[in-house]
């Protein structure tokens, strides 16, 4: 796996690559990689004829006071599992290289980009659409592959391909989860053995709706309040009921609407969603 550092050697790389026709999949992350994370690797190895991949931790996404700092680095283990999946060339540049000092241009996805997880940590989606923007310039024409369990970063990035023309088709892939059912994240290497078991909340409520949905029950706001009385031990960030598209609240939940959670659990605030059958 060819690893690459410089922009101008990667966008050399992916223009390479087509040349010979081949189909490009490519999955963006931050690192600290997971079975979630290997997962678009695999599917983007299903689809396309060479995957490459990107670890950058990206400081414009998160808010002042937030994880930046802290957040889990592990190149080398990263390096080895994406190598071991065939990854053909991994693009992990410094921020002085994504962001020279004299960069001011940004991308804001105005209306989906300030709902969920854009209202509660507001500039997030700017900093996600800026970066994945840039990521897709150097990159080129591609087939890009993001997780569900982001499913406001999938609606945000989706209006942003549409609204730009990217040459990017954009692929969502289901949540990975550990057996008792929490969503896997990087975040979760924060959590205490305790912590952990107080974040099954979020797909324990999650699952209670469903099973209301399954009894016939569609209105959003009864869901919601009996998901919100079920919400114990974590504090609740949001609980909504959502086109998800939009991200806008609908009144009764359809096939195909968005049910999102987003709880802190300590310090660490954890997100979950699940759409509807
Ligand atoms: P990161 O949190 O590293 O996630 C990279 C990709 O892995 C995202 O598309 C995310 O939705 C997906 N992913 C994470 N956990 C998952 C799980 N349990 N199941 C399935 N997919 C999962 O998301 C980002 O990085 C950044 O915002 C990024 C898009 C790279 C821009 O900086």
């Amino acid at each position: 796996m060819r690893i690459v550092k410089s922009v101008a050697e990667m966008q050399a790389v992916c223009r390479g690559l087509r040349a010979a026709g081949t189909v490009v999949g490519f999955v963006p992350t931050m690192g600290a990689l997971h079975e979630g994370h290997l997962s678009l690797v695999r599917r983007a190895r299903e689809e396309c004829d060479a995957v490459v991949a990107s670890i950058f931790v990206n400081p414009l996404q998160f808010g002042k006071g937030e994880d930046f700092a802290r957040y889990p680095r592990t190149f080398e283990q990263d390096c080895t599992r994406l190598e071991a999946e065939g990854v053909v060339a991994l693009f992990a540049p410094e921020t002085s290289e994504m962001y020279p000092e004299d960069a001011v241009t940004t991308v804001t996805v105005a209306g989906v980009g300030d709902r969920l997880d854009g209202a509660s940590r507001p500039g997030h989606f700017t900093g996600v659409a800026t970066v994945v923007a840039k990521l897709f310039h150097i990159v080129g024409r591609c087939k890009a592959y993001f997780g569900q369990k982001d499913a406001a970063q999938v609606a945000v990035l989706r209006r942003m391909v549409k609204d730009l023309n990217f040459d990017v088709e954009l692929v969502s892939c289901p949540i990975v989860r550990d057996p008792d059912g929490l969503a896997l994240s990087s975040r979760n290497q924060y959590l205490s053995a305790e912590e952990r078991e107080r974040g099954l909340v979020l797909n324990r409520v999650l699952r209670l709706i469903e099973e209301r949905i399954k009894r016939g029950e569609r209105e959003s706001a009864a869901l919601i309040d009996a998901g919100r009385s079920a919400t114990a031990g974590v504090q609740l960030d949001y609980l909504a009921i959502v086109d998800v598209e939009s991200l806008l609240p609908v009144k009764t939940a359809e096939k195909g609407t968005l049910m999102a959670i987003a709880a802190w659990v300590g310090k660490t605030r954890l997100i979950d969603n699940f759409l509807v059958e």
